[in-house]
C-alpha cells in the first residue's frame, strides 16, 4: 500500500472554502478531515505535501479537445496532449471526432478508445459524430449492444458532435441528418454537441471577401452565421427534447438565444473558449494565421457579453477547443487556407486562475472588471461538465478516487509554446504572464 498526505490545503466549494488533512491511499481518498478550531488530527502517510496556501481540486475537465489521433499525428498525439493537458491540471477530455478516420463507426470509436487505454495521466471520453445517416445506424447498433465490450465503449462516449458547417476534418452535416441526429439522440438520452455556424451564411460572405490577409477570416465567417444555427439548434432541441450542448459560444447574439431558451428550461447548455474570452480581432496584426479558429476570433465587444455571460451564469463550462496545427502549416500558403485552430488545454486553467487571482492577462488589451473567483473555476471546469456529459466524477470525497489538482494561486510565470507540453510547440498566448499553477496529484 502506498499513501499520501496533503496537509492544510484548501477545498474550494461553492459555500466557502474549507482547511482540510487529505488522506490518500493506493489512489483513492480515505480520510477528508477538515480542519476547525480543534487541532488538526494526527494522521501520517509514506509522504506528505505541506499544502498550506494552496487550493485542492478535483481533477479539472476540459470537455472540447482534438487530439489528433488516429491521422494526424504530426499535429498532436493522444500520449502528447494527454501530457499536455496533465501539465494544465486537467485529468479528464472529451476528444472530437474530426479525426482520420473519423469517429464515425463503432470500429472508430473502438480503435480509440483502445489507444487512450495506454495513457494513464488523463481520461479521455469520445464523442462519435455523424455526417451521414448510416453514422446513426452505427449510434443505434451501439446502444443497443449488450455485449461488455460495447457497454465499456458506452462508458467512453460521452456524447454525439455535429459540425453545422465545414471545420478541420470536413464534417459538416446535411440539414435532413441534422434533424435525424436530434431525433435520434433524443430517443437514445444522449447529449448533442453543435458545432454553430449557418453554412449559407459563411459560404456568401466568403464569397464576398475572397482574398485578404488572416483577419478577412472573421468577416468570412460572420457573427449570423452562428446566430442562425444556434437559434436552428435550439428549435431542433425544443421539437424533439434533445439534450443540447452549443460547442465554442463565440457571439453576444447567440449568447441572447441561449439565455431565452434557458429561460424556457429548454434542456440547452453551453460553452465558451479562452481565446474567445481573452483574445479578439484586435489580436490579428499580433497572431495572424495563429489566431485563426472556427469560429473566429470576434470584436471586443463579444469577448464583454462572454463575460458577462459567465458572471451571470448562463454559460455553463470553459472548454479549450485545444486543436493544435503545425506552425509549419499555419504559416504555409495563403493566410486564408491555413488550418483553423489554436492550442489550449494547457494553458486554460493558469489563464483562468489569473482572472480569479484579480488580474488580466493579456498583455496590451484593457481589462474587464470581472466577479471571477477560484469557485467559478470548479463550477465551469469540473461540476458543469461532469454533470452535462455524465462523466461519473466523484470530486473530492472519501471513497472517490485521489484525481486531484493543488492551486498555487500566487505562483507567477510566463508561457512559452516551447515550454508548453503540446506537440505543436506554440501558443496564442506566448509571452503572457499568468498567475496560478495547477499541478495534478494523487494520480498513480
Ligand atoms: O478552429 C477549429 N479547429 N474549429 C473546429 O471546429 C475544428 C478545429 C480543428 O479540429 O482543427
Ligand atoms: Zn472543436
Amino acid at each position: 500500500m502506498t499513501s499520501l498526505l496533503i496537509r492544510g490545503g484548501s477545498v474550494v466549494r461553492a459555500a466557502g472554502d474549507e482547511r482540510v488533512d487529505l488522506l490518500v491511499e493506493d489512489g483513492v481518498i480515505r480520510d477528508v478531515h477538515v480542519r476547525t478550531a480543534a487541532p488538526p488530527k494526527l494522521l501520517s502517510a509514506d509522504n506528505t505535501i505541506d499544502a498550506a496556501g494552496q487550493f485542492i481540486f478535483p481533477g479539472f475537465v476540459d470537455c472540447h479537445v482534438h487530439f489528433r489521433e488516429p491521422g494526424m499525428e504530426q499535429k498532436g498525439t493522444m500520449e502528447s496532449e494527454a501530457q499536455s493537458a496533465c501539465a494544465g491540471g486537467i485529468t479528464t477530455v472529451c476528444d472530437m471526432p474530426n479525426t482520420r478516420p473519423p469517429t464515425v463507426t463503432v470500429s472508430a470509436l473502438r480503435e480509440k478508445v483502445r489507444g487512450a487505454e495506454k495513457i494513464d495521466v488523463c481520461d479521455i471520453r469520445f464523442f462519435f459524430g455523424v455526417t451521414k445517416p448510416e453514422h446513426l445506424t452505427e449510434l443505434k447498433n451501439l446502444q443497443k449492444d449488450p455485449s461488455e465490450e460495447a457497454g465499456m465503449l458506452r462508458a467512453r462516449c460521452c456524447g454525439v458532435k455535429l459540425f453545422f458547417d465545414h471545420s478541420t476534418g470536413d464534417q459538416k452535416a446535411a440539414t435532413k441528418t441534422i434533424r435525424e441526429t436530434f431525433q435520434v439522440c433524443a430517443e437514445l438520452k444522449i447529449p448533442v454537441v453543435a458545432h454553430c455556424e449557418d453554412a449559407g451564411i459563411n459560404a456568401k460572405a466568403a464569397k464576398a471577401i475572397a482574398a485578404g490577409d488572416a483577419s478577412a477570416h472573421s468577416l468570412r465567417r460572420p457573427p449570423e452565421a452562428e446566430k442562425k444555427a444556434i437559434a436552428s439548434a435550439i428549435e431542433l432541441s425544443s421539437t424533439f427534447g434533445t439534450q443540447l450542448h452549443i460547442a465554442h459560444l463565440s457571439t453576444a447574439q447567440g449568447l441572447l438565444l441561449i439565455r431565452q431558451a434557458k429561460e424556457q428550461s429548454l434542456p440547452i447548455t453551453c460553452e465558451v473558449t479562452p481565446h474567445h474570452l481573452f483574445l479578439s480581432t484586435e489580436d490579428y496584426p499580433a497572431l495572424g494565421t495563429f489566431g485563426k479558429m472556427n469560429p473566429p476570433l470576434r470584436s471586443p465587444e463579444h469577448l464583454e457579453a462572454l463575460w458577462g455571460g459567465l458572471e451571470d451564469g448562463v454559460i455553463d463550462c470553459i472548454a479549450s477547443d485545444h486543436a493544435p496545427h503545425t506552425s509549419e502549416e499555419k504559416r504555409s500558403g495563403n493566410p486564408l487556407d491555413a488550418p483553423s485552430g489554436v492550442p489550449g488545454v494547457e494553458t486554460l486553467i493558469p489563464l483562468l486562475l489569473t482572472v480569479a487571482a484579480g488580474k488580466w492577462p493579456h498583455p496590451v488589451a484593457q481589462s474587464l472588471s470581472k466577479k471571477f473567483r477560484y469557485a467559478d473555476i470548479g463550477r465551469l471546469c469540473f461540476k458543469n461538465p461532469n454533470r452535462i456529459f455524465a462523466l461519473g466524477k466523484r470530486g473530492i470525497e472519501v471513497g472517490a478516487p485521489a484525481d486531484l489538482v493543488l492551486v498555487h494561486p500566487e505562483e507567477m510565470w510566463t508561457l512559452k509554446g516551447e515550454e508548453l507540453h503540446a506537440k505543436c510547440k506554440w501558443t496564442p498566448y506566448e509571452g503572457w504572464n499568468v498567475t496560478g499553477k495547477a499541478t495534478v496529484v494523487g494520480r498513480w
